[in-house]
């Protein structure tokens, strides 16, 4: 038999291909395979590292160290500290940035009460009133008392949140800072 003529069972409309061509076709297909293998690696990295400073924002629930038990003294009023926490992303490693602040008071040689000082009710800064020996949000006049529960009318609906502390090395004061949904009756860690 000729083997320049077609076979018998293939149409005369689509001829089989020869073993070049079909070496060919799959040089061709392995270098599109390859090609596009090349070009969306690098793209999703650059998406990775596009996305890397939304996913690496500080965690609700780090723990800082604020003070040395010798910084609070039993039975003074409550001390405010303010909050950085360092962030690192792909791009760098930011310096610390303030994520809001804490009253902290001793009650006896080795407990500290740690209230974050975000109003319950919408968020405000409370203060705290020496004069009166209690915690003020000047937004909607809510009075807070020294065991952070409400003190008369209030549009608040829970009294303050309390902050995990603990006492390491002996005398460093670490405080878990977290920040809870507002205006709601449950403490809830805003995620
Ligand atoms: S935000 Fe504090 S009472 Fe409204």
């Amino acid at each position: 038999m000729d083997p320049s003529q077609p076979s018998e069972n293939l149409s005369p409309e689509t001829p089989a291909p020869a073993s070049g061509d079909r070496r060919q076709f799959l040089k061709s297909a392995a270098c599109v395979t390859l090609g596009g293998a090349c070009v969306l690696a690098p793209l999703a990295a650059g998406v990775t590292v596009l996305l890397g400073p939304l996913r690496s924002a500080p965690p609700n629930g780090s723990w800082v160290n604020l003070t040395k038990l010798d910084g609070l003294t039993v039975g003074a009023p409550p001390r405010l500290f303010q909050v950085f926490i360092e962030r690192t992303d792909a791009w760098t490693r930011h310096a610390r940035n303030a994520v809001g602040s804490v009253f902290l008071e001793r009650l006896d040689d080795t407990t500290v009460r740690a209230f974050q000082s975000a109003c319950p009710h919408l968020g405000c800064a409370v203060e705290w009133r020496k004069e009166v020996k209690d915690y003020f949000c000047p937004c909607h006049n809510s009075a807070f008392a020294h065991d952070g529960k409400i003190i008369g009318a209030s549009p608040a609906a829970r009294g303050l949140d309390t902050l995990d502390v603990e006492i390491r090395e002996g005398d460093e004061v670490w405080v878990r800072f977290q920040t809870f949904k507002a205006g709601v009756k449950e403490k809830m860690p805003v995620a």
